[in-house]
């Protein structure tokens, strides 16, 4: 059976970086709080003028360069993001043009935090039907342009960013075993972007401790999904790369699914909440830095606004 791999890897992070301490002169918060309750760090910020596309391109080049193929080979891009560059054409359009990938097919995908992994699926299913030869998954955004930056229950989890992966024909056992996505609209109003008042501008609302717990219990479900369907458990996990949202919503997530610290990628330190690109940032320097070794079995796992969460196991 013909299956998808990820032939390469590829992020970029803009070049500001918005420290705890600098949230400090901003608004009534602490590093300690912001640390102690979330892990967070810093994060990245996108320069004026650079766009959700800008860096989807960036990371998307690099994912191309690593899986030694040229632009023009790409059949399919899909930009996972909720922070588009316009309403439409869609940011995969542009990332189409600004790496001249001529032949490609574009277009996005709106799933908030888990849009990597939903994109990825779709990818996936591409390849499998014979439908693509290579696809270019991206996750981008740019949050930083839809936070309140007065709203202390926000404004210290966001970042900016993007990740990206090529998609290419597996040989053998390596490849995507499998994806999960799944999606529940009726709590939409605890996690959501929408202006106040006609007219005014979109921020991002959230009720952070509604969306934990619920959060916890789908990250730990939609894992469960991806391990019983092939015979697996957390014990197999040589690498557990979740959504990086909260360290303490990781660490309770492990737990449950009994995949000790050390096998869980973090990096939300130094970038915050990216949403949909915070899995291929994650796994991009997982996979640079020479931790995922060939065979090792990896989990992605991520929940975000819809709600919405999902789940991928890859052999590497
Ligand atoms: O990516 C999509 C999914 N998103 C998530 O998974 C986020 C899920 N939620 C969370 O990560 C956490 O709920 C937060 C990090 C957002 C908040 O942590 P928490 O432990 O749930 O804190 P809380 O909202 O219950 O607030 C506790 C206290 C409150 O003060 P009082 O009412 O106890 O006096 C807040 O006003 O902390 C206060 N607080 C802050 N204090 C200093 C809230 N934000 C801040 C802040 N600095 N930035």
């Amino acid at each position: 059976m013909v299956k998808a791999r990820i032939t390469g890897t590829g992020s970029y992070a803009p070049k500001r970086i918005l420290s705890n301490r600098d949230l400090e002169k901003m608004i009534d918060t602490s590093d300690e709080w912001i640390t102690e309750r979330t892990g967070i760090k810093e994060r990245r910020i996108a320069a004026d003028g650079e766009t959700t596309s800008d860096m989807a391109a960036k990371a998307g080049k690099r994912a191309i360069e690593m899986a030694g193929i040229e632009p023009d080979e790409i059949d399919t891009i899909i930009v996972a993001t909720v922070t588009p560059d316009m309403d439409f054409p869609s940011t995969a359009c542009f990332v189409q043009h600004k790496i001249k990938a001529h032949k490609a097919a574009s277009f996005d995908i709106a799933a908030a935090c888990s849009g990597f992994i939903y994109a990825l699926s779709v990818g996936d299913s591409l390849i499998r039907s014979g439908n693509s030869r290579y696809v270019l998954v991206i996750g981008s955004e740019i949050f930083s342009r839809i936070t309140d930056w007065t709203d202390r229950n926000t404004c210290v989890l966001f970042g900016d960013g993007a990740g990206a992966v090529v998609l290419g024909k597996a040989t053998g056992h390596k490849g995507i075993i499998s994806t999960h996505i799944h999606s529940e609209g009726s709590s939409w109003k605890l996690l959501c972007a929408s202006s106040h008042e006609e007219n005014a501008k979109t921020f991002i609302r959230m009720q952070g401790n509604e969306v934990f717990k619920v959060a916890v219990r789908a990250l730990e479900e939609v894992a469960i999904e991806a391990l019983e369907q092939s015979g697996l458990t957390g014990g197999d996990i040589d690498w557990f790369i979740p959504h990086q949202a909260n360290e303490r919503i990781i660490q309770a997530t492990a737990k449950r699914l009994n995949v000790p610290m050390e096998k869980i990628y973090m990096n939300l330190q130094s970038y915050g909440n990216t949403s949909a690109a915070s899995i291929p940032l994650a796994l991009d320097e997982a996979v640079r830095s020479g931790k995922i070794k060939d065979g090792n079995l990896i989990l992605l796992d991520a929940f975000g606004g819809g709600f919405t969460w999902a789940s991928a196991l890859v052999r590497w």
